[in-house]
């Protein structure tokens, strides 16, 4: 049984005061004991105190992005050390922000996922297509030479330690939901191409929807066989959205 994972992703938003009445206010509402695993991705300037704040919770700390090198010359970036550090258990790679505005390419999406899980961090991989592509049926052909690219490089064992996040572009931060029919359908043909070459993985990886969840259609989505829950974006700003979300996850 794939245990449900709710992450919010923060993107660049908030302030120290903003970031830290979120998790207060969040933590206020989650409902314990309740079985979906809750992770929240602040901007990295945050990470340490929303670590301080989420102590003892329960709820995981992880980061946006991470650096493919382990240390040196790299102005400006953050290693896998360095989050592990200040406490992240999780850190995104590959999101469709990144790879659109950041220039990030496969080979870069996977060289971050090993430098995460060589500091024993889980990389949440994010994939999905764009409007066009998903309009020119390119759907499976983009998602698999996402996910293959990264599987080439690490093997299928990787992903027994790792979380994978089905995110069409189309869908995020536009307000435009996949419906649970259309995510599940990309969600099963993932979990097809991971069993192909490990059953046993196939069938425990966990799989995240991401695109425009709220506390409105997230029920749904999560209902699907091979949804585990959902990468958040917008709707992790607001504590009583976001808790209805994560309650929607079982
Ligand atoms: P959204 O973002 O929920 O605002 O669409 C999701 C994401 O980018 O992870």
């Amino acid at each position: 049984m794939r245990q449900p994972l709710v992450a919010g992703n923060w993107k660049m938003h908030g302030s120290r005061a903003e970031n830290a009445s979120l998790v207060s206010g969040l933590l206020d509402l989650l409902q314990p004991g309740k079985r979906a695993e809750i992770l929240l991705c602040p901007p990295f300037p945050y990470l340490m105190e929303t670590g301080r704040l989420l102590k003892d919770s329960g709820v995981a700390l992880g980061a946006q992005s991470v650096c493919a090198e382990s240390q040196g010359a790299f102005t400006g970036e953050v290693s896998a050390a360095m989050l592990k550090d200040v406490g992240c258990r999780y850190v995104l790679v590959g999101h469709s922000e990144r790879r659109q505005l950041f220039g990030e390419r496969d080979a870069l999406v996977a060289r971050k996922f090993v430098a995460a899980q060589g500091q024993a961090l889980v990389p949440v991989l994010c994939v999905g297509e764009t409007l066009e592509e998903r309009e020119g049926d390119q759907t499976t052909s983009v998602v698999s030479r996402q996910l293959e690219a990264v599987l080439a490089v690490t093997g299928v064992q990787a992903l027994a330690k790792a979380v994978i996040a089905y995110e069409p572009v189309w869908a995020i931060g536009t307000g435009r939901t996949a419906s649970p029919e259309q995510a599940q359908e990309v969600h099963a043909m993932i979990r097809a191409k991971v069993a192909e070459r490990d059953a046993t993985i196939g069938g425990s990886v966990r799989i995240l929807y991401g695109g425009s969840v709220k506390a409105s259609n997230a029920q749904e989505l999560f209902a699907m066989p091979d949804i585990d829950g959902g990468l958040v974006g917008g709707a992790s700003l607001k504590a009583d959205e976001f808790a209805r979300i994560c309650a929607g996850a079982g």
